[in-house]
């Protein structure tokens, strides 16, 4: 089992033992390769929501990849990353739906960009700082996602400003002298060549309504990786000739350059990660044969959230693949909570999928969880989060460490009576 030619099962095996379980490992590499696949774009911008480890940013910052930032910690970890906020093509900008009162405050102050998805963010924008930069994220009406829960447009959908509503957001952006810099649409995650057909008419016609001097459009994010074997790669290029097409049209109509921004999360850092886990038990239950490992949906939430899968490989503990004999198995976690199972569809019913049989001790390996793993856990049943661990050819970096209990309780320890 290999994740990378970096990345083969002793090595991993040989990191379980350094860092113990469960832990994230990340491969360098990876990240890399998937950056030059989306060269062709004059901006690259990070949705670090997907991993937004500051190592992760570094290495980002290091690829001239920018990064976008969706609340205040994610606008801190970006500075600490060492993104200049007023570096060319506005190296870091705040999207999101909202401004909170500590968010605005910060956003003002270092005059980062600010991408609004509602009118009143753009009215407390410009209230707080005339003139500020900004972007306008559309909904365009319709929407496309791998699960009901990352489909962001149309009108179930809290994201993005109405697109009918553009007129009246043009007045705001007016009314406070608000530098517009582009309109910016996000459909969804795992959208296919269809749905991005129609959001690049659809963002031509908003450029053509909006009848201002726009200098950029972005693409939002959304890319699909293949999670199974045999799901088709994402054709980059075309992806890319699809936006270009509207953006040479756009030019035409202006008569300057439009700069043509993707924003990925899952695409760049999706395959470069595995999520470590050691087999600590094994029962027979009914028709059904759990096996429970030492990570749990507090740690990859994807596979109760959404009823992802992913795919798994278990290795011996040093680092030998087991492949056969194969048996029906509900891969299952330690929290005290019926959902914590790997194996389920996206109403939450258990799943018994083929697996090779395992042994106490033995190494249960979560593939493509680099993005929206970590990320996106929590300390439920008080389990403090796991280490990440960066894999660059030979060197390994620790790039978080284990929390420790202790760190968990100090919030709430020493508070006066
Ligand atoms: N831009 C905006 C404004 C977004 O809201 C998102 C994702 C992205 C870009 C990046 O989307 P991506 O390229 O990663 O698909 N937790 C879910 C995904 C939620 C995505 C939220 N927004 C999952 O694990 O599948």
């Amino acid at each position: 089992m290999t994740i990378s030619p970096d990345l083969d099962g002793a090595r991993l095996a040989r990191l379980a033992e350094e860092h113990s379980t469960p832990t994230w490992v990340y491969d360098a590499q990876h990240i890399r390769a998937q950056i030059a696949r989306l060269r062709s774009f004059d901006v690259i911008r990070f949705a670090q929501k997907a991993c937004s480890n500051t190592h992760i940013l570094r290495l980002m910052r290091t690829e001239g990849v920018l990064v976008d930032a969706v609340s205040q910690g994610e606008l801190e970890r970006a500075l600490t990353a060492g993104y200049d906020v007023a570096g060319p093509n506005e190296p870091v900008v705040f999207t999101a739906d909202l401004l909170d009162r500590a968010t605005l405050r910060r956003v003002v102050e270092l005059g980062v960009p600010v991408n609004a998805g509602s009118p009143q963010m753009l009215d407390q924008v410009g209230a707080a700082s005339p003139g500020h930069r900004v972007w306008i994220r559309i909904n365009p009406g319709f929407g496309h996602g791998h699960s009901r829960k990352t489909n962001t447009g149309g009108e179930h959908s809290k994201h993005g400003i109405w697109h009918e509503h553009l007129a009246q957001s043009l007045e705001l952006v007016d009314r406070h002298g608000l530098d517009l810099i582009g309109l910016h649409m996000h459909i969804g995650s795992g959208v296919d060549y269809d749905h991005l057909e129609a959001v690049c008419e659809t963002m031509v016609k908003q450029v053509r309504r909006c009848g201002r001097d726009v200098r950029a459009i972005s693409a939002g994010g959304g890319l699909s990786v293949p999670y199974e074997p045999g799901q088709p790669e994402v054709d980059t290029e075309r992806y890319f000739r699809i936006w270009d097409a509207a953006r040479q049209e756009l030019v035409s109509e202006l008569g300057h350059p439009v700069r043509l921004e993707i924003e990925p999360g899952r695409f760049l850092v999706a395959g470069s990660g595995v999520l470590l886990s050691e087999v600590r038990a094994q029962k027979p239950v009914g028709a059904n044969h759990f096996v429970l490992v030492d990570a749990g949906f507090n740690d990859l939430m994807r596979p109760a959230m959404y009823g992802s899968s992913h795919r798994v490989s278990v290795l011996t503990p040093d680092g030998a693949p087991r492949v056969t004999p194969q048996r029906q198995t509900v891969l299952a976690g330690p929290l005290c909570e019926s959902g914590d199972v790997f194996t389920q569809l996206e109403g939450g019913e258990v799943e018994s999928v083929p697996m090779p049989r395992v042994e106490i001790g033995d190494l249960v390996v979560f593939h493509d969880t680099g993005a929206y793993g970590a990320s996106m856990s929590s300390t439920y049943n008080s389990r403090p989060l796991i280490p990440e661990v960066l894999v660059d050819g030979p060197d390994t970096r620790l790039i978080r460490r284990r929390q420790s209990v202790a760190e968990l309780l100090s919030l709430e320890t020493n508070l006066p009576a």
